[in-house]
């Protein structure tokens, strides 16, 4: 009886020093609201750009291959849209978090499918 009631006791503490670990370390992440969490590319390698380089620059990329293509009819298919699915399978998952973050919203997925 002892035992079991010192063992409940100590269970107690456990959970409640948990508790507060999780309330001092996760309240403020949450309050922050950090940056998006992206989903890692599927396949490794590396993207088509550098990555520095496609995160200031991909909207003026993607419209320029955009026009390349509806415009003069030349298609670069290792640097469409449909090339970035292959890694970047799930544009919610990766291209949204962003968008919502920063608050675009570009129509390019109702008709650019991905395949998740
Ligand atoms: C109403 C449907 C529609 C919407 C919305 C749309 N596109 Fe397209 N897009 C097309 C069609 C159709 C083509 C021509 C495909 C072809 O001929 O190969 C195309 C071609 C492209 C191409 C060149 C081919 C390729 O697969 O990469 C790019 C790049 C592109 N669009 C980017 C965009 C971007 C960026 C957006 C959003 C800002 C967007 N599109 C929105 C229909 C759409
Ligand atoms: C061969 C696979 C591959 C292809 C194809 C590819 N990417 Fe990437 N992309 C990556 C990798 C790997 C990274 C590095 C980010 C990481 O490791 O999380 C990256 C990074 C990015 C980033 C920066 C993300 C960040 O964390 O800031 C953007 C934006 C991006 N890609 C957009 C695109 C666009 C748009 C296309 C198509 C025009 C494309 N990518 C095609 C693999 C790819
Ligand atoms: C690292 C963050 C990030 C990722 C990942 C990302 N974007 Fe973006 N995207 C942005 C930012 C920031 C803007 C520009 C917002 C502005 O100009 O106000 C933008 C703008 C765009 C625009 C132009 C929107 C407009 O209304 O002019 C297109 C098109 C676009 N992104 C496509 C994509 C696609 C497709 C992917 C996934 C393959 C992707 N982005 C992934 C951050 C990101």
């Amino acid at each position: 009886m002892e035992l079991l009631r010192s063992l409940a006791a100590r269970i107690g503490v456990a959970v409640f020093v948990t508790l507060l670990f999780v309330l001092a370390v996760g309240l403020p992440a949450n309050v922050q609201a950090g940056p998006p969490q992206l989903e890692e590319p599927k396949g490794g390698g590396e993207c088509i750009r550098p990555e520095g380089w496609m995160r200031r620059n991909h909207m003026d990329f993607l419209k320029h291959q955009r026009g390349l293509t509806v415009r003069e009819g030349i298609r670069v298919r290792s640097e469409s849209l449909a090339k970035c699915a292959e890694c970047h399978t799930s544009h919610t998952r990766f291209c949204d978090r962003c968008h919502n973050y920063v608050g675009v919203a570009p129509d390019c997925f109702e008709c650019h499918l991905f395949p998740e």
